[in-house]
This record gives structure tokens, sequence and C-alpha cells, in this order.
């Protein structure tokens, strides 16, 4: 019996797995390396000093999928891989559907051929737009403002129909907010290929000298320091959180949402600031326009994956600047 991850060599993928493994279920791997490399794989395996069963494949290869399910046992499936970069959708919304969209599909359409109807799924806070107000419950407004979040909100549609034509389905959907930091080993981290969209990406290669200087996307905003308020999660909370949905989904039918983050906004310059502290370097910035579709401030109440799935984040802001740092200084 094995819990198949799609994705598992991808960021919050490969942190899942370690997790995954070290609370000693089985897993089995999908992942084409679009945005992971060949590494994270063996790193998953140095760190646990635990094998599995992996598969080079694209998701939206069927015929893949078929001889992953009849070749393996396979109970849950956590479906971490999809395109995730928001500007890139705007530029290419055409293969975000054609990827996200039918890789899922593929994906269920494989487990319900085989039975397995317990689904984890990678959904984005990005599912509420901007926000009319926060922190952000899982009650509050479903919206798009790209392709890459219409992908997501169309998956989260496709599940909750899913569950109503069929109840025996056990479908979770984990809303992240802003992921940040790296296992404490050092050993994997956030490795994006090519240019990266996220924040603390952009600040490693700032701190590095990779890029020379950060621009902050505007500090005119009606927020404390002027910058964008989000709400930034460990990975490693993140992966523990995908645990808890896992042993939910063993014990509950349905197709509950929960927002995975600490609860707590920080500005860009808090990340900044925290980051320059905790490693002691510096990060050269400078303010630049603010890049559209940004909302001011966007973060969670987390009390619904408390109630539910007994899940909590416990790291702190210090913890995720330490572990991204390390990570690059060890890679
Ligand atoms: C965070 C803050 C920027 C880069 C997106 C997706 C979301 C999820 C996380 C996938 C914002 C500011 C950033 C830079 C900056 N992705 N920033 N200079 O936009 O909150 O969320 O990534 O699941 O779905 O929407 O994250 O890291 O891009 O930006 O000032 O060079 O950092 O303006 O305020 P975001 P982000």
């Amino acid at each position: 019996m094995a819990v198949l991850v799609t994705g598992g060599a991808g960021y919050i993928g490969s942190h899942t797995c370690i997790e995954l493994l070290k609370a000693g279920e089985d897993i089995v791997v999908i992942d084409n390396f679009y945005n992971s490399k060949p590494k994270a794989i063996e790193m998953i395996k140095e760190i646990t000093g635990r094998d599995f069963a992996f598969y080079e494949n694209d998701c939206c290869d069927r015929q893949a999928l078929d001889r992953i399910f009849s070749e393996n046992f396979i109970e849950e499936v956590i479906h971490f891989a999809g395109y995730k970069a928001v500007g890139e959708s705007c530029l290419n919304p055409l293969m975000y559907y054609n990827n996200n969209i039918n890789a899922t599909l593929a994906l269920l359409d494989t487990m319900n051929k085989y039975g397995c109807r317990r689904f984890v799924f990678s959904s984005s806070a990005t599912v509420y737009g901007i926000p009319k107000k926060v922190p952000v419950t899982e009650k509050m407004p479903l919206s798009s403002i790209n392709p890459y979040g219409s992908t997501k909100l169309m998956i989260e549609n496709m599940c909750r129909e899913l569950y109503t034509s069929d109840d025996r389905w056990s479908i979770v959907l984990l809303r992240y907010f802003n992921p940040i930091g790296a296992h404490e080993s050092g050993k994997i981290g956030e490795d994006p290929n090519g240019i990266p969209n996220n924040l603390m990406p952009l600040i490693l290669r700032a701190a590095t000298g990779k890029m020379a200087t950060l621009t902050v996307f505007g500090n005119d905003y009606p927020t404390p320091d002027g910058t964008c308020i989000r709400d930034y999660i460990h990975v490693v909370d993140l992966a523990l959180g995908h645990l808890a949905a896992i042993n939910y989904a063993r014990k509950n039918t349905g197709c509950p949402a929960f927002n995975l983050g600490t609860g707590k906004g920080y500005s860009v310059l808090d990340i900044i600031n925290t980051f320059e502290k905790v490693n002691k370097v510096k990060v050269p910035y400078v303010i630049g326009a603010r890049r559209p579709g940004d909302a001011a401030e966007c973060y969670s109440n987390p009390t619904l994956a408390k109630k539910e799935l007994g899940w909590k984040a416990e790291r702190g802001l210090e913890q995720m600047c330490a572990d991204s740092w390390n990570f690059i200084k060890n890679n």
C-alpha cells in the first residue's frame, strides 16, 4: 500500500515525501523534472534512508499512470504536479490549462479505474483572488485573477462536483499561502528551474550576488510600511499538513478545503529585514513599481485546519529565513 506523490521532486513535494517516509508511509513518486531536478529524489532517499519507486513521467501520460497503478497498490494520491508561475500563466494560458487540467483529469480517471478515491490536492490561496478582508477564511468568496489561479479554481470545482456525483471519494483541498524555508539538513530546498518568480528565491539571488538587486514591488500600499503583506509558512509545516490531510482522508469522505498558513502576516520589508538579521547578510534592494494583480494584504485564518486536521504551523519567520539561507549555502 502506498501514497502516490505527483511532483514529488518539487519544492513542496520533496519535503512532503520526507515527512511521509519518516512517518512510516510507503510512497511512489512521479515527476517529469519540468520544475525540479533528479538530485531531489536522491536527497529524499539520503535524508530518510528509505527507498521508493520513482517514475520519470508526465501526469498527462495516461499510459504511464496506468502502469504506475497496475504495478503498485496505490491507496492515496497527493497531487503537486502542475505549472505554478503566475506571470508565465498570463503569457501562456493554454499551456497552463492543458497541463494542469489534463494532468488532473488523467489522474482522477486512473484513480477511479483502480478504485483509489483518496485525493489530496495542492490548491492555493490564489483561489481567493484579491481578498476583500483579512484574515482569509475558507468561507470567503472564490475567484481567479490569472490563468494559474483559474486552473486551481477549476480543479477545486471538478473535485467538488466529482464528490457530489460519487460520495465514496475522500478529497482534501489544501490552500497554501506563501511557502518558504527548507529542510533543516540543507540538502533540499526551493530550487526552481529558470528564473524564479517568488520573493524568497529572489532574495536568495540578491543575497548571493547572483542578482545585483531585488526590486520591491511598491511601497505605497495601505500597510504599515507600504509593502505588501503575506502569510509566509515554513515548507516543513506545509509538508506536515499533507500528512494530516492523508490521515483525515482515511477517516472521512467529502471534499473540504483547508487554509494552510500561519495566520500571521509579514510585509516584504519584514522578510528582507528578518533575513538580513538572522543570516547576517545584506540583501541589496530598490523600491520599484507595483506588480499588477498584487493584493495589499493576504494572510490566513488557519483555525479550520487546526480543528479538523489537528494541524498547526509551528515554525517561525526566523527559522524560515535561516533554513532558506542554509540550503543555498549548502548548494
Ligand atoms: C510575495 C510578495 C510581491 C518578488 C504567489 C502565487 C501563489 C503562490 C505563491 C503558488 C508580493 C513581493 C515578489 C519580487 C517583490 N504560488 N515581491 N519583489 O504573489 O503572494 O503568491 O506565489 O502556489 O499562488 O500567487 O508570492 O512570492 O510572488 O510575492 O516585492 O521580486 O513579494 O509583490 O507582495 P504571491 P510572491
